[in-house]
């Protein structure tokens, strides 16, 4: 099922295809038929792939692999054409392609490159088949790429694998339904992750949630007939060099509860376990790409159900930093379980924090389906995850928490409402809401992922349905991390 990326000097015998880069306009200097590509809507552009029959003697295939404008070829063309290629080659066996050669010839670093395009076979040969009687896999199995096999490309296509691994992981548990993947479920998984990766693990069952009064958690959970979990793993090299606190919003089906959704509304709500997802697959890396960093990620797992003695709109919860909050809409129930979570991550004072959740509607409405919301209280922390999730290619853009509206959160009966009184500026009221459990002093960042997190249809290396969005932000931050300033 998955892929073998090896390094080899010269193309081997045997291969089926050989996938060899064309620039942009540049059809004949890649010696093809110009009239012929044209025909079948191939120019050299980024994402397309044209085949072209083998030749006499069973001599292999030949796939020409669009790089675009030869200015404007960085690092993530590379992903985009390792996926293209995955795809277009999803029904030949084995393909040797010489397409990272380019990157020295634009002067960019090889290995990063390599890695790129790896990462982008990997990641579009993803299938979730689990309830697929018939399932169609890719029958590539092999990709060798031509060139240097020194040490630097070989930990690049390792490092390429695992990141990929840790994104299905994510996809995976985002996909599984909701009904099948319950809190408890999903603390296994997470269990089964740390046992593999030499992470420290601890889930809090329902009596220990009561007891370290995880307020919100609990509100939330009082619909369901499925108990919640708080699950919090540590990966902790020797001398560690910092500490980075992540949070995932784990709600494993979102009906909205009491304030209930509409039928379309929840179609998609298994996914509302997106961001504890994302953690759990970065964490699932950190040791393979040598994080120097104390990580702990802290996952509040419930869904959001409409039971016989679930939370009523107008009832009072009191979360674990002992403020109250009215919780005037039961739909609005990530801020909830991580105002819990903030609160302890607040305890432990590590040197920053990220949270990620699938938090808003309105976070799409204002960014679209594919750029996360990102929000914090710290200027030189926002741009440094703004600037990692650029060299990642996952794509963020900040949004403001202005000052002003915390009023719009001001309660009548309790120390603030889960819901402002209008859904305009939704994304901000959220990450507004969120600020009020992070402890002075702590950096923190919030990315609100309610778009990303699902794909809508396929898209280069992004699949429909989970997308794993966030993992390869997350583990690169853990990989680079430094105190911000
Ligand atoms: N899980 C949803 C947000 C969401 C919406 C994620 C669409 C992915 C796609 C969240 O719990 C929610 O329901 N938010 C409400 C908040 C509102 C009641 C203030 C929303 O966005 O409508
Ligand atoms: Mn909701
Ligand atoms: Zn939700």
């Amino acid at each position: 099922m998955t892929i073998t990326i090896s390094l080899d000097r010269t193309i081997p015998a045997g291969v089926a295809a050989v996938a060899v880069p064309v620039e942009r306009g540049d059809l004949a200097a890649a010696g093809l038929d110009e009239g012929y590509a044209r025909q079948r809507g191939f120019d050299g552009s980024v994402g397309q792939v044209l085949v072209l029959p083998g030749g006499a003697d069973a001599a292999p295939a030949r796939l020409a692999v669009g790089l675009g404008e030869r200015e404007a070829v960085d690092v993530h063309t590379f992903r985009r054409a390792g996926a293209a290629l995955a795809r277009a080659a999803s029904r030949i066996e084995s393909v040797a392609t010489t397409v990272v050669d380019v990157a020295a010839e634009q002067g960019i670093d090889r290995p990063a490159a390599l890695q790129a395009f790896a990462e982008g076979i990997h990641l579009a040969a993803y299938r979730f088949t689990t309830y697929k009687s018939d399932p169609e896999p890719s029958q590539l199995e092999r990709v060798v790429v031509v060139g240097g096999t020194g040490a630097k490309a070989a930990r690049a296509l390792d490092l390429a694998e695992r990141i990929a691994a840790g994104v299905c992981l994510a996809r995976d548990l985002v996909n599984e339904p909701g009904g099948e993947l319950t809190p408890s479920v999903l603390a296994a998984a997470a269990v089964e992750v740390a046992e593999r990766e030499g992470l420290e693990v601890e889930v809090l069952d329902r009596d220990a949630i009561v007891e370290r009064q995880l307020g919100g958690l609990l509100g939330v959970n009082r619909g369901s007939a499925q108990e919640p979990r708080f699950v919090t793993l540590t990966y902790e090299p020797d001398n560690p060099k910092g500490s980075l606190a992540l949070v995932g919003k784990g709600i494993t089906f979102d009906s909205g509860g009491l304030s209930i959704k509409t039928a379309d509304g929840m179609m998609t709500m298994k996914n509302d376990m997106g961001g504890a997802a994302a953690v759990l697959g970065a964490m699932s890396v950190l040791r393979a790409q040598g994080t120097k960093a104390k990580v702990t990620a802290y996952l509040p797992l419930t869904d959001n159900m409409t039971g016989p003695d679930a939370t009523r709109p107008g009832d009072v919860l009191r979360i674990r930093n002992g403020a109250t909050v009215e919780v005037l809409n039961t739909d609005a129930e990530g801020r909830l379980i991580l105002a819990d979570a903030l609160s302890l991550v607040s305890e432990d004072r590590p040197d920053a924090i990220v949270d990620v959740a699938t938090l808003t509607g309105a976070c799409v409405v204002a960014l679209g389906n594919t750029i996360g919301g990102l929000m914090g209280n710290h200027d030189d922390w926002v741009d440094t995850v703004r600037s990692t999730a650029d060299a990642v290619g996952e794509r963020v853009w900040p949004l403001p928490l202005p000052a002003g509206y915390r009023t719009r959160l001001d309660s009548d009966v309790a120390d603030l409402k889960n819901v402002a009184a209008g859904r305009d500026g939704g994304a901000l009221t959220a990450g507004v809401f969120l600020r009020e459990f992070v402890a002075d002093g702590i950096p923190w960042a919030h990315l609100d992922i309610a778009g990303p997190a699902w794909g809508a249809a396929e898209d280069g290396e992004i699949p429909k349905g989970g997308t794993g969005f966030g993992v390869r932000l997350l583990a690169e931050l853990a990989r680079t991390f430094r105190r911000p300033r």
